[in-house]
This record gives structure tokens, sequence and C-alpha cells, in this order.
């Protein structure tokens, strides 16, 4: 057998999902192919692609761009690949995808209705647009593109067309907006087009300052706006169009009395419009380009059941989901008119009742005034983050006679799941879970730092730190690429990275600052290495640049307290951001040596990419400068033993070193060691904060202190991974104890996926998989077990297809070592373990091999 399993346009798959037509904006596609064959080490002899009159002879897989004739807006296309293996096999396969407007002019206009009145901090209330319309002849197909200012619901004839949740999505609307393209199944005779359009992200109350006037500029519309462009092609040949304009009615919604993000939804299914207006032509004060969506869509996803209920003293009843994520309820109800059924959500209980302290000022609360009879209900314009919900409209005989059945659904963008990880500790399974739980409800369109409170934003630094441990479980290109084109037009003009992105015209600073600055690179190489993006790295190339130089350019202003040019202290630091020691003020004091540790590593990077890109002197500069940096530190902040200063060390302070390769052999040795001994004196915990967290275990396994770096990991007192698995965590805490030893809270996020970047550990040392050639088209397997772990297994789906490592001890002797490692067609595989040493091609092999 040998078959082409899949072609992906724009690294998105034709063939995982075939109800769905993928549309793309791009003039150039770029195309992908995977293949599959049961014989062990095929490798691609040849290959034809052909597009159009535009035909490629080539061997590679990856990322091949579209070269022929310029594309036509909304037509068809088809992909044929033929490929032939090493013994002469050859498979074929065809897809096909579709251009949406490809920058053609739209000549539908923006509607809005600015008589709208919204109290001041407050969300506007949903829009609604109509246009009525007659089908008088036979239609051969029909589409709609369409987008708004906020986010819309599209209806024809009563019934919603897409699964969608919050299209157009989140970017930065003064520079890009995307729209979205929805087929359409009209029949001849009258029909009803209707988009209902909440706030959203565009002019919803979205940051958490966004009740102060001083965020009001933030908006970028102050009422909801529609665009939409409906085309019926008729079998006659002809193809009329309807364009939104001030012949659509517009009106506030009747039902969604109330919708945004942080406070929730007010639905009242029982009254519709009865006064219409004409729609008026809105006058935006932004003017972004429109392209047809390049990110990821978003989706409902798990179903999630409640796993009990407990009825409180003021007679509500609160339901567990028994997992903590982010989405929306869903219930059904029989009921009589006017009953008011109202939800409010929230990550966890405190002595019995809904903890909402965390929430800060969000309300999170959704509320349903019920018709007669049975209906159902889910918010469409808002998301949660929670675990609980808390029910207050109900009583005990609607539960008992299944007049009132509430269940959940998780919802989040389209990131395929392309990894697992399991092994024989059921901590670290549940651990792993929480991390996958916690990328999930960070993923709604942009990269958040949390999915609950009145923040949910695009927290650079957080991702930064994420999105190693991101890109071995999702397919998570797409959705990053879109983020950074927001990245790129929001840099500052010296080079500041925002805090936040988007940060359309935020008032979260644009502040040159390390680790979130560096997402700017850490990100790209990220796509870069697990997808073999190397588009994002040309994409992103100038703002590192730019970025870079204005580190540089503050470390040398900064020389005149630090004494060096390559200490990175000014203008701002994180430092040890929430760390468990002290406060604030005592993460922040450690901003020179986190500055000046990863200064040293993103220009490593830097130098790494420059080299890829073939800009051979700017990769000598950036390795040059990173080397002195990093002597730097060693000199500056460090005795010649590799020993801070005892009054001064913390165990960031030697893993970031560590970890970003500083010093010969010898006195990483002696680094690992002061690490280790430190760890110790603080009772064999972690006391890292977010800058340090994900590489603490690769800086002492690494140094050969593996049995160390498993007890670590392994802790499960106070601060420690485990701690959060005993305390009954499914998802990731921003600080290590919100909920305290006895039971207290501590006020934060428990969803935020800093802390879960451990996962990459379970990947590249448990299992021993590493990428050593972007896209894993080499990757090295050298496992390190421990921890009296007895098997570890994990997969991952790479752009050439599935890898799977499993190892397992050997039952009868213990220090023998069972491993299969299975390598898709086109990568090659190391295997190293111990005295084990072999190349492998494609296949699944075996191997045994015995630990010292
Ligand atoms: C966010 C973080 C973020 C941090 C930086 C917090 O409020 O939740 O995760 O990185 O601020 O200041």
């Amino acid at each position: 057998m040998f078959e082409i399993s899949d072609i992906s346009v724009d690294y998105h798959s034709l063939t995982k999902d075939e109800n769905y037509i993928f549309v793309t904006d791009s003039w150039k596609p770029i195309i992908s192919y995977q293949v599959i064959s049961d014989r062990r080490d095929t490798s691609l002899r040849s290959a034809c692609i052909k597009m159009n009159q535009w035909e490629k002879n080539t061997d590679e897989q990856r990322v091949l761009v579209y070269e022929g004739e310029p594309l036509h807006p909304f037509s068809n296309y088809e992909i044929t690949i033929t490929a032939e293996d090493d013994e002469g096999n050859t498979a074929c396969k065809t897809v096909s995808f579709q251009t949406a407007k490809l920058g053609s002019k739209w000549g539908a206009k923006w509607i809005t209705d600015t008589s709208q009145k919204t109290e001041a901090g407050k969300s506007p209330r949903p829009l609604e647009f109509m246009k009525k319309f007659t089908v008088t002849k036979p239609v051969e197909h029909a589409y709609i593109v369409a987008t708004a200012m906020g986010i819309f619901d599209l209806y024809l004839d009563g019934n919603r067309i897409h699964e969608d949740y919050f299209a157009p999505g989140f970017t930065d609307y003064e520079y890009h907006l995307q729209y979205n393209y929805y087929p359409l199944k009209l029949t001849e005779g009258e029909h009803e087009l209707r988009a209902i359009v909440a706030s959203g992200w565009a002019c919803g109350r979205t940051t958490n300052v966004s009740n102060t006037n001083q965020s009001v500029s933030m908006l970028s519309a102050k009422t909801p706006a529609f665009l939409g462009e409906l085309t019926i092609h008729y079998k006659d040949r002809t193809e009329e169009k309807i364009l939104t304009g001030t012949d659509f009615l517009v009106a506030e919604s009747a039902n969604y009395l109330f919708a945004d993000f942080y406070d929730g939804e007010i639905y009242d299914p029982r009254q519709s419009i009865t006064l219409w207006k004409e729609a008026e032509i809105a006058e935006l004060s932004v003017h972004p380009k429109l392209i047809c969506c390049y990110g990821e869509r978003i989706h409902a996803h798990e179903h999630m059941e409640a796993k009990s209920y407990t009825k409180t003293e003021n007679g509500t009843y609160i339901f567990d989901f028994g997992q903590n994520f982010a989405g929306v309820i869903e219930f059904f109800v029989r009921s009589q008119s006017g009953r008011i059924i109202t939800v409010r959500h929230g990550e966890t209980l405190e002595n019995g009742k809904l903890y909402v302290q965390n929430l800060r000022s969000a309300k999170q609360t959704v509320q349903y005034i019920c018709k007669e009879g049975e209906q159902y209900y889910s918010p469409r314009f808002t998301y949660m983050g929670f675990q609980y919900a808390e029910v207050e409209g109900i009583d005990d005989e609607m539960i008992a006679s299944g007049d009132f059945v509430i269940s959940a659904k998780a919802v989040y963008s389209d990131i395929a799941p392309i990894g697992s990880f399991t092994c024989s500790n059921e901590d670290l399974n549940q651990l792993q879970s929480n991390i996958v739980w916690s990328g999930k409800s960070n993923f709604v369109d942009i990269p958040t730092d949390c999915p609950q409170r009145d923040e949910r934003q695009g927290w650079t630094g957080d991702i930064a730190l994420f999105v190693e441990t991101a890109c071995f479980n999702f397919d998570m290109n797409r959705f990053l690429a879109k983020w950074l084109k927001d990245m790129k037009v929001e840099q500052g003009a010296l080079g500041a990275i925002p805090f936040v992105v988007p940060l359309r015209k935020g008032v979260t600073p644009k502040i040159t600052t390390s680790c979130w600055g560096d997402s700017c690179i850490m990100v790209p190489y990220a796509l870069y290495q697990n997808f073999g993006n190397k588009t994002i790295l040309t994409e992103m190339y100038p703002v590192m640049k730019k970025y870079l130089s204005d580190v540089r350019r503050w470390a040398g202003l900064g020389a005149i307290k630090t004494g060096s040019t390559n200490i990175f202290a000014l203008p701002f630091q994180f430092g040890d951001w929430c760390a468990p020691y002290g406060n604030i003020k005592d993460w922040l004091s450690k901003g020179a040596w986190t500055g000046t540790a990863y200064y040293s590593f993103a220009c490593r990077l830097m130098a790494e990419i420059a080299e890829c890109l073939g800009k051979e002197k700017d990769a000598n500069d950036y390795r040059r400068k990173s080397e002195k940096i990093a002597e730097t530190y060693l000199r500056k902040f460090m005795n010649g033993e590799g020993a801070l200063p005892k009054e001064k060390e913390f165990q960031t302070g030697y893993v970031l070193p560590l970890y970003f390769g500083f010093g010969e052999e010898k006195l990483r040795q002696k680094m690992a060691h002061h690490l280790w001994n430190l760890i110790c004196e603080q009772g064999k915990h972690i006391s890292t904060g977010f800058t340090a967290t994900p590489y603490i275990l690769f800086a002492l396994a690494d140094a050969g202190l593996v049995k160390e770096a498993y007890e670590l990991l392994l802790q499960d007192t106070n601060p420690s991974w485990l701690y959060q698995i005993r305390k009954g965590a499914t998802t990731t805490w921003e600080q290590w104890a919100i909920i305290k030893e006895d039971g207290q809270m501590n006020e934060g996020s428990m969803n935020h996926y800093a802390y879960g970047a451990v996962g990459d550990f379970f990947y590249k040392r448990i299992c021993g998989l590493t990428c050593t050639k972007p896209g894993f088209n080499e990757f090295q397997v050298k496992p390190m077990v421990g921890g009296d772990l007895s098997y570890a297994k994990c997969t991952h789906e790479s752009p050439y297809g599935q890898i799977e490592v499993s190892w397992e001890r050997d039952a009868v002797e213990e220090k023998l070592y069972h491993l299969q490692v299975t390598v898709p067609v086109g990568a090659h595989c190391d295997v190293v373990c111990n005295q084990l040493h072999e190349r492998i091609g494609s296949g699944t092999y075996e191997f045994e091999w015995r630990e010292a």
C-alpha cells in the first residue's frame, strides 16, 4: 500500500473534513501533502503537483508555493498530486478548494444604527439587520461573504446557516478584519436574510479597564455594524447580488437583550421585533483590510455532562461539570412563560458557594426568560471559563422530572489535536490533561491568558512560554500565524512589542521587555521548527530585528547604571513573574537576570533564524552577541564557579543560563548542582515564576541530574505541579497555589497555561522526541527513563504524518527497556538509547536497551 493520505492548502488539511469547503484569499496557496506506506523505509522518488496549467515535479512534500497563472475570485480549483515511491509504486489524489474575493472590491456598504443608546461602560445591545428578497428563477449556486464590527450570526429564513462562534474573530481592526464565506441553499420563492451582530471584541467590554473613560478609545466601533454580499448564480447563467446598504432594515435585537464576553447574555425568546427602520450607512473609524478567514474558526467541541449537582441554602443549584474549561452551558427546559433562569459561572467552590472573586468585574452570568412549553437555550455571543454553573429559577421537581436538563459545550478555535502523552503515573496523566485543557480554554481565536476574569487578553509572554508545548499537542500553525500578523502591525516605532496583542489602541503598554517581547522571535521560531513554516520567519524577520535593536538600545542606555551594554534591565522587566515567593516587587526585582538571560537566548535564536534565511552576516553578529551576553551574565552575576551570591540566589537565576546554554560543560555542571542544592534547601520544591518554569526540568536533566528532575516533577506538596493535582485541579493555574493548603483561596486564575509549559518535557525528555530538522523532517528519539515510570508513550501528528514513541520497562529484568518507534514516510529518526545508536526511515521499529 502506498497512498497520499493528506493534502493541505495554506496549512489547512483538505481531506480531514470533507463536508467543509476550504476558502482562501491567498494569491499563492501553499501546498503540502503526506504519504503513507505499509512498507518500511519507503522514500519518495518523485511527485508531480498539478493545479491549473501549473505543474511541479519535486520530491519535497512540504510548503510548495503555487506559481502558476493568477487565481480568480470565487473560483474552484483542483490540485492533483501523483507520487511515486522508491520501488516505483504510484499514488494519486485530487482535492479542491476555493478562492474568495481575492482583493476584489466590495460593492456592499457597512450598515449600523447610530441612534442606539448605550449606558456608559456597558456594551451595546446586539443589533439585527434584515433583508427580504425573492428568488424568481432556478438557482445554480449561491453564497454569502460577511463580516462585522462585533460578532455575528447569520440566518436564512429563520435558520442559522453556520456553526461558527464569534465570527469574524479578533484582529487589530485598524489593520485587518476577517470575513467568512458561507454557501447558501436557495430555492425559488420568498427569503429572509438576517444578521445578528453583538458587541464582541470590536465594541464590547473586552479589557479590564474598559468601564473607564480611558478605554473608550480602544473600541473599534461604537455600535455593532455589518457588511455582507450575497451572490446568486442562476441556472440561466445570470447573476444577482444582494448587498448591505440602506435597503436593509435594522433594529435592536428583541431576543438578545444584552451580550458581551465578560458579563454574559440575556435572552428572551418571547419577543420579536416590531419596529424596523432603515439601516444607516456606517462611518467606521477604522479601515481594515478585509481578508477571508486566515486563522482557525471557532466551534463547539466537547460536549460536557453535568456530573453532579447540589442545592444551596439560597435555593439555587450548583452543577459540576467535573472539568474546568471555556465554553457555554446549554439547557432544555419545559416551563410556563416568564420564568427567569439565571446561570452564574465559576471555576471552583468555596465553602459550598460559587467562588467568583477571581472573576474581578466580569459577571459571567446568563439569563434566560422562558416562553411557554419546551425550549432549548445556549448562549451565542459570550463564553465563560468555568467548571461550576449555579442555576437560579428552577426547582427540585423540574430537575427530577427532566423539565430542566443542563449540559455544556467547550468552545474554542479549531486547533486540531495532534499529540498525546501517557505514562504509568496517573498524576502525570492528569497533569497532561490539565495542560491540554488550559490550552483549549485559552485558544479562543487569539492566545489568551485566561478565559474567565475580565481580562482574556493576548498576553505575549504567556504564549512565548507555552508555544512549544502547544505545538506538540495542537496544530497551532494557522492560529498563531494569524495572531502574529497583528503583532507585526502593532510593533512600536522603535521596536517594542505590546504586552498584549491585539492591542488595538489599548491601554496596556508597548514597552520593550524580555520574554513577553521575545514572543516575536520564540513564536515564529516554534512554528518553523514544528510545522516547517519558513514563510513566517521571512514575514517576521524585520519585526524580530527591530525588536532586538530596541533591546540593544535599552541595554545601552542602561549601561550607565548596570556597567555593561550586555545587561538588559531597563526600562521594565517582569523578572520572576508569579514566583511562589514574595510579592510583585520581589518578582520584578529579578529583571536584570531574566532580561539579560533572555537577551542572549533571543540573539541565539535569531542567529539560527538568520542562517535559515541565508543572512550569514546577521547570523554571525547575533551569535557573537549572544555569546557576549552569556559571558557577561556569568561574569557579572555569578562568581567564577557558576554560583550566584548566596543572598541573591534564586532558582530562575540558574535555570535560565543552564537552559539557554551559557558557559562550558564543567561550569554548567556546577551551576546545575547549585540549582539542585537551592531546590533542596527549599524542601525539594520549585520556586520559579513564569519565565523559568518551562525550563527547570531540562536544566537539571540535561546536566545529568535526571533523577533529581523527576523528583521535582513528582513532588506533590506546594509549590509543585502535582500539588495542583492533589487539590483537584483540572486545568493549570496562574500561580502555584490558587487553592492554599488549608483550602482558602488565593485570588487568581485557575486556567492559565504558563506553568503547563512543563508538557514540553514530557514529549522531549520523558519520551525523548525532539525535532532536529524543521517540520520533523528529521527527529531524534532519546528517552530519559526515571521517576519509577514503567512506561511512557507519546504520539505526534507531524507535518509528514504520525510519529509514535513508546517505551516500557521489562517485566522481569529491571534495567532492560523496550522501545517502539513509528516514523512517517519522508522523515528520518535517530534512535539514541545508551549504547544503541540507529538511524531509521519510515515504518515501525522495535529496540531494546539497558540502563546503566
Ligand atoms: C496576565 C498574565 C500576564 C501578566 C503580565 C496578567 O494579568 O494574566 O498571564 O502575562 O498579567 O503582567
